[in-house]
């Protein structure tokens, strides 16, 4: 089920205004940056680029994620460390590598204008300020849902004429216990939502969940990427140190058998079809 919180109820109103507000530059200092400058909606709602730029020119630590059924997520960001997706709000609007801004002064912006003077009355019987910044843009994400595709036909219908050979041996193999792909991209959004180390790097610059919980044994653990429209939303988890995928400073073939080395749970098949890239 998504994750709705009761006092955030999911109305007509509140989503056009988050839905608005999505698109407005005026959220970001220089009111050049909306939410959808660094999410793509034609990209599945994610970057085109690795690491995104924000409004001072700066590159973020990560890849901006498709946000794809984020309504379903237990914890926003890449390491979880955001419960919810109304406080996530906050953090793009005021980290100064992205939006550089203080939301209640946006909200003083763009109080007096349309259609927020109105959609905020409707939505939350008030003017708009950081609440009903917070619940109308939550309130919009939890509607960006990714769920009919062939793939799905294939599963719910099956309809034999979904998937092409090629693609029925790929799903085969995703499910085969010598992949163990379908281990942590299971269900209905193709991920657990939960943290793994996969064993990318030795070095980790990026510490993952274990900026979160301080657990060394978090260490390198990141929250398991939905695969849908995966086709849309390249390039994969970038990281401040390899700024892509498998172009990182050593080939990915040492780093995996030195990572195997260090961390014997590391499953070295997942690495395949990242090498493949
Ligand atoms: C400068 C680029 C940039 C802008 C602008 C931006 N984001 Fe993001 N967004 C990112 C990046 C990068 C991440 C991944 C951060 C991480 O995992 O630490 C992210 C992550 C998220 C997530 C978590 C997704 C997940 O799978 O956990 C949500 C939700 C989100 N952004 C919503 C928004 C909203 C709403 C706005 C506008 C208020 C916004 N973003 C503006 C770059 C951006
Ligand atoms: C132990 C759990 C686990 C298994 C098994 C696993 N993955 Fe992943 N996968 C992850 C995690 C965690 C990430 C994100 C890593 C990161 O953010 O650095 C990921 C990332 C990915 C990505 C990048 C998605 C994106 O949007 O960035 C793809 C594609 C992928 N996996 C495909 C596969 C395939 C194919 C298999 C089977 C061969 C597989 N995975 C097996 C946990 C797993």
């Amino acid at each position: 089920m998504p994750i709705v919180p009761g006092e955030n109820p999911l109305t007509t109103p509140s989503v056009r205004l988050g839905k608005a507000l999505f698109f407005e530059k005026g959220l970001s200092r220089t009111g050049t940056l909306s939410c959808a400058g660094c999410h793509f909606p034609e990209r599945a709602f994610s970057d085109t680029v690795p690491r995104s730029a924000g409004v001072n020119g700066d590159l973020g630590m990560r890849n901006a994620p498709s946000l794809a059924n984020v309504a379903y997520h237990p914890a926003l960001f890449r390491d979880g460390g955001v419960p919810n997706l109304e406080l996530q709000v906050l953090a793009p609007i005021h980290d100064d590598l992205e939006m550089d801004h203080d939301i209640n002064a946006a909200a003083g912006d763009l109080r007096d204008r349309e259609p927020y003077a109105t959609l905020s009355q409707q939505a939350y019987g008030k003017p708009l300020d950081a609440y009903v910044i917070t619940r109308a843009l939550a309130n919009y994400e939890r509607t960006l849902l990714s769920g009919w595709s062939r793939y799905d036909r294939f599963v719910h219908l099956a309809d034999g004429n979904a998937l092409s050979e090629q693609e029925l041996r790929g799903l085969d193999l995703f499910n085969s216990s010598a992949t163990g792909c379908v281990s942590c991209h299971s269900g209905q959004d193709l991920s657990d939502h939960a943290f793994y180390n996969i064993g990318q790097y030795v070095d980790y610059a990026d510490p993952g969940r274990e900026r979160i919980t301080q657990d060394p044994g978090d260490l390198g653990k990141f929250k398991v990427p939905t695969l849908r429209n995966i086709a849309l939303s390249p390039p994969l988890h970038a990281r401040r140190n390899d700024g892509y995928l498998g172009a990182g400073d050593r080939p990915l073939r040492q780093r995996r058998a030195a990572a195997s080395e260090q961390k014997p749970f590391v499953d070295t098949i997942h690495f395949e079809p990242h090498r493949a890239r």
